[in-house]
């Protein structure tokens, strides 16, 4: 197993946003990612690389740059959710980093990276999981529950367990960190009926 500094910066750049957001279940998480370990594995190629390379560079944030830096060895393609996304799995590309399968291994937390295609919707959503995401480069029109935003870079989203959710992107796309906690079923993940879609 290579080790590579790019992924160690990475990890830290990582641990840094969770450290910031406060949640004892963040503070946990920004712990176990700096215990943990990334392999540089060559990934086989995302449909999105381009697009994920093109929002990623708009950011000033540290955890873009690190992303862009080492986007050859993300796993993009690892969605704990893939099965179940149906269309909205041609909009989207999902890396899992942490789980209790991998890479790093966890038991009570998955997170990982999510982008979006420019100028497209994913409609409503929820999970039994508790989740939060961290925007790291480009923006969306953001509806969790009630509360509709728009979203840019450095800002932290959390949806409570079944709170319904919903993106829609601009021109830049979308790059964010995501991660569930609580209850982390992947079989309770569902699309919703909306009106929007
Ligand atoms: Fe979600």
């Amino acid at each position: 197993m290579t080790q590579d500094h790019r992924l160690e910066t990475l990890r830290a750049a990582l641990a840094a946003l969770y450290r910031a957001e406060g949640r004892p279940e963040a503070t946990r998480t920004a712990a176990s990612l700096l215990a943990g370990v990334l392999a540089a594995e060559a990934q086989p190629p995302c449909a999105l690389d381009a697009l994920i390379r093109r929002t990623a560079a708009t950011s000033p944030l540290p955890a873009a740059r690190a992303v862009l830096a080492v986007q050859e060895l993300v796993p993009w393609g690892t969605n704990p959710v893939a099965d179940r996304t149906g269309s909205v799995a041609d909009i989207i590309a999902v890396a899992t980093l942490m789980s209790p399968e991998g890479p790093i291994l966890s038991a009570d937390f998955r997170l990982g990276l999510f982008y979006q295609r420019p100028d497209s919707y994913y409609p409503l959503h929820n999970h039994d999981a508790d989740e939060t995401y961290v925007i790291l480069a480009g923006r969306a029109d953001w509806t969790a529950g009630e509360d509709r935003l728009p979203r840019g870079p450095g800002d932290v989203i959390h949806h409570p367990s079944r709170m319904p959710h919903a993106f829609r992107t601009g021109p830049e796309g979308l790059l964010a960190l995501w991660r569930w906690s609580g209850d982390i079923n992947t079989h309770s993940y569902a699309i919703l009926p909306d009106p929007d879609a």
